[in-house]
């Protein structure tokens, strides 16, 4: 069989396995990840919509998504800021379906921490949402992943390479979560693929400034902010169309970083 053989067997693969497959997307109640989540159901995954406070909008997610695929959708809470929370919901992810074959970290905590004014517990929560939690939960289901020959995909920040003022924790901390990008992507190869997406400005913060998105959109070649959409094209095509394709990180941001 020649090489080409083989890269169509495994993208075939991808394919056809598809209906089986499971996707936990964590903190996606509502906002980017509830949109991930929509995607990969729409793909033809199952999903697990992880969330901590928004059991609300989780549930509603979960039933519009199980009431157009039935059995399709779960919801699992857990607040990593407690211990043992990350290791319970590996294991109730797996329970969930029986199997966990892509994991999004996509929850995360963003606020300002000026050096002056910053305190151990605003690094706790930066980190431990960004990068430690991440960490932790890819090595609780780094056994179930390798099994299923899935993939990790982690949402990091243009702000991880040149950080916004003010920032600093939330920059060193996706710094951290692009970092285990690379390291994950040479450790759990060859059975797990690990890649990130770095998205721009996509969806607003709830409290941001006019003013700041007109500056952000200047500084923006292709002169908008960017859609979910965006983002979703780069992790369908990341999660099922690229199977050579790992320790990388694709940058969704309309050209920003390279002009400011
Ligand atoms: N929005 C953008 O334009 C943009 C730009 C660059 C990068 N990103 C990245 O893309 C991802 C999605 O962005 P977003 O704006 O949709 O995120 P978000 O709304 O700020 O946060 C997503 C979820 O993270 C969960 N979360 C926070 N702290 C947690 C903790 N300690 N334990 C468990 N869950 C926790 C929250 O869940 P609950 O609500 O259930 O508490 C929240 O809904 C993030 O990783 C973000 O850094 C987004």
């Amino acid at each position: 069989m020649s090489p080409a053989d083989d890269a169509n067997d495994l993208t075939d693969d991808l394919a056809n396995d598809l209906p089986d497959k499971v996707a936990l997307v964590t903190g996606s109640a509502k906002r980017v990840g509830a949109s991930l989540v929509r995607a990969l159901h729409a793909r033809g995954f199952r999903v697990i919509v992880h969330y901590r406070s928004a059991a609300a909008e989780a549930r509603t997610l979960v039933d519009e998504l199980n009431a157009a695929r039935p059995d399709s959708a779960k919801a699992c809470c857990a607040d990593f800021m407690q211990n043992d929370e990350v290791e319970k919901l590996a294991e109730e992810s797996v329970a969930c379906f029986g199997r966990v074959d892509l994991l999004v970290h996509n929850a995360s905590a963003f606020f300002p921490t000026p050096v002056a004014e910053a305190t151990e517990t605003q690094w706790e929560e930066l980190m431990t949402s960004n990068a430690k939690a991440p960490l932790f939960l890819s090595k609780a289901l780094a056994g179930e992943l390798a099994r299923r020959k899935g993939c990790i995909i982690n949402l990091v920040d243009i702000y991880a390479e040149r950080p916004m003022r003010n920032y600093s924790i939330y920059c060193m901390a996706k710094s951290a979560l692009r970092s285990m990008t690379l390291s994950l992507a040479r450790e759990l190869a060859p059975d797990v693929r690990v890649n990130a997406i770095a998205p721009g400005a996509i969806l607003w913060p709830e409290n941001e400034n006019l003013a700041r998105q007109e500056k952000v959109l200047a500084q923006t070649p292709l002169e908008r902010a960017g859609s979910v959409e965006d983002l979703i094209g780069a992790l369908l095509f990341l999660a099922c169309e690229a199977p050579f394709i790992t320790g990388q990180i694709l940058t969704v941001d309309g050209g920003r970083s390279l002009s400011w």
